[in-house]
């Protein structure tokens, strides 16, 4: 049985993620920070384990890692509203911890395969705005660096951490970076790549683009937005991993 271990697991992307992935016979291990979401994750099918990110050093996470011995890591922690309320917070959670989870995929020596959630726009803002923005992407990016810059810079800094450390770590890493998502009803379709700021996306499809991800191998290396579209999501996923898509490249970080 294949298994994959989720950071953050009880956050709504990784619910959506593991209602797929249990439904296809996966071992979902589910890192998660507060013991009321357990019910939850077990009626969804997940093993939960209790550890919260923020306050563990990489040897703990490594013995997370080595006791569960998953084929595939999932990092889909973010400090959310409590990192706008408290911008330490984003930096802790959405900055240091993947830091730390990156290490500590590292350390354990095991799966190398790491599919990470940032967001749109986690770039270098000294640097010029990406080619393919619009106006509309300009003013998108401002919007979102004026509303939460600690959030975004925090993003940023921990993908150009997993993108440029990883001679050292070797990890076979993924970048999905979605634009502003909600919980509008699921296409099936998005559009994947160069994407742009809009339409926004549904969360579930999101979620989708993930398992698509983890089905298509050649996705390794990839750094792709992902936004609202008109794509099947296997179809777009595919197109994504045959151009080889890196949005990040040194241009932008
Ligand atoms: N919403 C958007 O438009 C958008 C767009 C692009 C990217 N993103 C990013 O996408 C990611 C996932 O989004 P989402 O909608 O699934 O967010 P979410 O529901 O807020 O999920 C984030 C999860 O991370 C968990 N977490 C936070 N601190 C933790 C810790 N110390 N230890 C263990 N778990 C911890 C949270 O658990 P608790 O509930 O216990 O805190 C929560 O379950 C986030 O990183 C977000 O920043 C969002």
């Amino acid at each position: 049985m294949p298994s994959v271990l989720i950071f953050g697991g009880s956050g709504k992307v990784a619910k959506f993620i593991t209602a797929s992935l249990v439904k296809q016979d996966y071992k979902v291990y589910s890192v998660i920070r507060r013991e009321d979401h357990v019910p939850e994750l077990r009626e969804l099918g997940a093993t939960p384990i209790i550890q919260s990110l923020e306050d563990s050093t990489v040897a703990e996470l490594t013995a997370t890692i080595q006791t569960s011995t998953p084929d595939l890591v999932i990092f889909a922690a973010g400090a959310g509203l409590r990192g706008f309320e408290d911008p330490n917070l984003s930096i802790l959670v959405d900055r240091d911890t993947a830091i730390r989870v990156f290490d500590a995929m590292a350390e354990a020596n095991g799966t190398k395969r790491l599919i990470t959630i940032s967001t749109i726009d986690a770039r270098n803002r000294d640097k010029p705005s990406p080619t393919w923005y619009n106006e509309e992407d300009r003013k998108s990016s401002d919007k979102l660096w004026g509303a939460v810059p600690t959030y975004v810079k925090a993003k940023f800094e921990a993908d150009k951490d997993l993108v440029e450390q990883n001679s050292r770590r070797r990890l076979d890493y993924t970048i999905i970076r979605p634009t502003w998502y909600g919980d509008d009803e699921p296409t099936g379709k998005v559009k994947a790549g160069f994407a742009g700021f809009s339409p926004k996306v549904s969360r579930k499809d999101v979620a989708d683009v993930f398992v698509a991800c983890i089905e298509n191998p050649a996705t390794i290396g990839c750094v792709f937005e992902v936004s609202g579209g008109e794509v099947p999501i296997h179809e777009a996923v595919q197109r994504v991993a045959e151009d080889k898509v890196n949005t990040f490249g040194e241009m932008y970080r």
